[in-house]
């Protein structure tokens, strides 16, 4: 019998083989775009900030510069209790339905240091490397077939709290990070003679990617776009989002209690566009069950209704549905990398006490965050699609997050990279 992993380690080999005989100043330059919470984010809070208790008052804030900014993603205050609020309220987006726009918290500015730079992907705490470690390990092997950071290789931090909304809809915030990105590309690109770009991105940041080729017109994706690399990408978002919105998310940190952060989590519309697509979900089935209702992806407006998060219905309906309505094919080559076999909530079922008490989880097959359904669902939705080319490679028992440190899945990566640069470009 073919052991699977024999063969990709195999793979590998020949293609690292192909990759040291580039030369190095023929490399293709790379821009890592991250997933939700990959990247520092910092804030200064103004006298318009209006804490909730003595303990969130501005005074009380962690270390700041002498411009009062400080780290307010990644801060392990975040990890105790009485501070998990004021990291809470003041992470905090609202919805703004005249403006049909979301904003900050009073008082809060917030901004994304490091933008261009890998610098603010590697770490989520420069102090707190170890714990706190996000791309570094990806990073670390490009450097060593030749990337140089702001040089051939770049990054695209952004505000990971604002999603982007159906065209017509505001979004001041993600439009401003795609505009930034489209500029990164083309500097990058005029920086290296020309060389059209490799994207690759993680999560969240493959939703984002895609958004801004398909909002760019085809000359310009043939002229600055020489590869896409999907890591682990939530292409019809995850079961796991409609449990963070019901019950709150402490992402594994066993001190943080999920309720008081949903509130805030519920806020963000990057994790409204995250709710399972009734696009790519069987909409038949009932991903969430109560002794009072069951919910497909069809009824994610009535889910949030009953959750008691109403605030959400319009902008679920108008900003998002319209969104993830259809997976528009972008036409420059795609390649996806997933991980799978790893167990994945699929059914969340409630019982009498309500939203506020843990479900019962029934698991399936996925990469721990992400559903196999909404993986592959860019494989399903071009399948007949002559014009878009698309690999999908699986990665056995490899999750959502270890993709970016476990060394057979860096090596993949690295050779996926090493192959496309060895293909002569076909513009
Ligand atoms: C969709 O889900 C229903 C209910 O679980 C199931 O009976 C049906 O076979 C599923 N359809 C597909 C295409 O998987
Ligand atoms: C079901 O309905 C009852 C009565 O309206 C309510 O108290 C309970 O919280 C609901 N349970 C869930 C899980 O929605």
């Amino acid at each position: 019998m073919k052991d699977p992993l024999l063969h990709i380690q195999m793979v590998i080999v020949s293609m690292a083989v192909i990759c040291s005989s580039e030369s190095i100043t023929n490399l293709h330059p790379v821009i890592l775009i991250p997933g939700s919470g990959g990247n520092q984010l910092e804030a200064r809070l103004t006298s318009k900030y209006k804490p909730s208790s003595l303990l969130c008052n501005r005074w009380f804030s962690p270390r700041k510069d002498n411009e009062g900014w400080f780290r307010l993603w990644f801060d392990p205050s975040v990890l105790l209790g009485p501070f998990t609020k004021c990291f809470s309220e003041r992470m905090m987006i609202y919805y703004d339905s005249d403006k049909d726009d979301y904003d900050n918290a009073p008082g809060v500015e917030t901004r994304v240091p490091h933008f261009g730079s890998t610098q603010a992907l590697r770490f989520l705490d420069p102090h707190l490397k170890y714990i706190t470690t996000y791309m570094e390990p990806l990073v670390k092997s490009l450097e060593e077939i030749g990337y140089v950071d702001g040089i051939n290789l770049f990054g695209a931090p952004y505000d990971f709290r604002y999603g982007l909304a159906a065209e017509g809809h505001p979004s001041h915030v993600a439009s401003k990070f795609l505009t930034q990105l489209k500029n990164l590309i083309e500097t990058a690109s005029n920086s290296n003679e020309g060389k059209p770009i490799i994207l690759l991105s993680h999560s969240l940041g493959g939703l984002f990617v895609l958004q801004l080729l398909i909002r760019n017109p085809i000359s310009w994706r043939q002229k600055y776009i020489k590869h896409f690399i999907a890591l682990s990408t939530p292409w019809g978002g995850t079961v796991e989002e409609m449990l963070t919105f019901a019950s709150g998310n402490a992402l594994g940190v066993p001190l943080v209690n999920p309720l008081l952060v949903r509130e805030e989590q519920r806020s963000c519309s990057s994790n409204l566009w995250l709710m399972p697509s009734p696009q790519v979900f069987n909409t038949t089935k009932p991903l969430v069950i109560t002794p009072n209702a069951s919910y497909s992806a069809n009824d994610i407006a009535q889910f949030l209704e009953d959750i008691g998060f109403p605030q959400g219905v319009k902008p679920y309906k108008s900003r998002i549905l319209p969104l993830v309505e259809k997976l528009v094919a972008p036409e420059v080559p795609i390649t996806c990398i997933i991980g799978t076999g790893v167990k994945t909530p699929e059914t969340l079922l409630y019982g009498e006490c309500g939203f506020d008490k843990r479900p019962e989880v029934v698991y399936d097959n996925g990469d721990g965050t992400v559903n196999m359904v909404s993986l592959l669902a860019v494989e399903n939705a071009w399948a007949n699609d002559k014009s878009q080319s698309l690999k999908v490679i699986k990665l056995p028992g490899v999750s959502h997050t270890s993709i970016l440190k476990d060394d057979l899945a860096l090596d993949l990566i690295i050779g996926e990279i090493c192959s496309i640069n060895s293909q002569f470009s076909s513009y």
